[in-house]
């Protein structure tokens, strides 16, 4: 298998990875708010979260089922539209854009990974990662280019040709990879990337993760439940009900909570 590399296609943004101080961070939200309506109920996921993402930061979010975790990372991704507050990204207010212009501030600037990969099972790994290409106009030969360069970071060029039932979870997972990342996006969000893998798979997966931030000059944010996968973020936030619990106020919780004595 060939040494995954860096690839002369895909930017680096490390001209963006400065600190926080020297320039608005890459992501703003400011008291972003989501709400559903269900008959006379109304369900809050986001409860005027405020939170800064410097560019090339690798973000991990924790926090309890149903805390809102994968509310706050479609919002960010653009899947999912506000109810209130502002989220400012790379200076825009994706809240502000219309439908069609959201998806294809979505389609330059973010990939996204999933829990259960979400490959087409029709097309081989080569196939699908180049599905979100034929969405930018560009020659066939730039096309191909931009797939083999995916396919060799992630470590599964010699993969090209195999069906996602042909893979293993890991496998699945990096073809996945491939395809956030073969648009060259900003941000890479991922919803609990690692939760249907085993140890090791789980481990080579965060490290490539790692090596997106850091060679790339990515910004990631993952959702994960495990804190062995968290450990490989830069920094871990965490949400419960909605909100961003301060880490004091975690500490303080941690300090409280006393084990029965058996
Ligand atoms: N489309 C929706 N309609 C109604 N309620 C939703 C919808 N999506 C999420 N929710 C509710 O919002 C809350 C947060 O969900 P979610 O962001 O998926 O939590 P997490 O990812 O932390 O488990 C839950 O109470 C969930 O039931
Ligand atoms: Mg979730």
């Amino acid at each position: 298998m060939p040494a995954a590399r860096k690839s002369p296609t895909m930017t680096t943004n490390h001209t963006h990875s400065r600190s926080p101080s020297s320039g608005p961070p890459l992501i703003q939200c400011r008291r972003l708010t989501k709400t559903y309506k269900k008959g006379d109920n109304t369900i809050t996921p986001l409860q005027e979260l405020d939170l800064d993402v410097p560019a090339g930061d690798f973000l991990a979010l924790m926090g309890p089922s149903g805390s809102g975790k994968t509310t706050l990372l479609n919002l960010i991704a653009g899947i999912d539209r506000p109810s209130g507050g502002q989220l400012i990204i790379g200076g825009t207010d994706i809240a502000t854009l219309s439908r069609s212009k959201l998806a294809d501030w979505r389609s330059t600037h973010v990939g996204y990974v999933f829990q259960l990969y979400n490959l087409v099972p029709v097309l081989t790994a080569y196939e699908n990662v180049e599905l979100p290409l034929l969405l930018h106009r560009m020659s066939a030969r730039e096309r191909h280019e931009k797939v083999q360069t995916a396919l060799q970071l992630v470590g599964i060029a010699d993969r090209h040709d195999h069906y996602p039932r042909q893979l293993s979870g890991g496998q699945e997972q990096r073809v996945a990879i491939a395809r956030a990342i073969v648009t060259d996006p900003t941000i890479i969000v991922g919803d609990e990337p690692t939760g249907d893998l085993d140890q090791e798979s789980a481990a080579a997966i965060m490290d490539l993760m790692v090596r997106l931030c850091e060679d790339l000059g990515k910004t990631l944010i993952i959702v994960t439940h495990d804190a062995k996968s968290a450990a490989y973020a830069k920094r871990t936030l965490h949400l419960e009900k909605g909100r961003l619990i301060e880490a004091a106020d975690l500490a303080a919780r941690r300090s409280n909570f006393v084990p029965q004595e058996a």
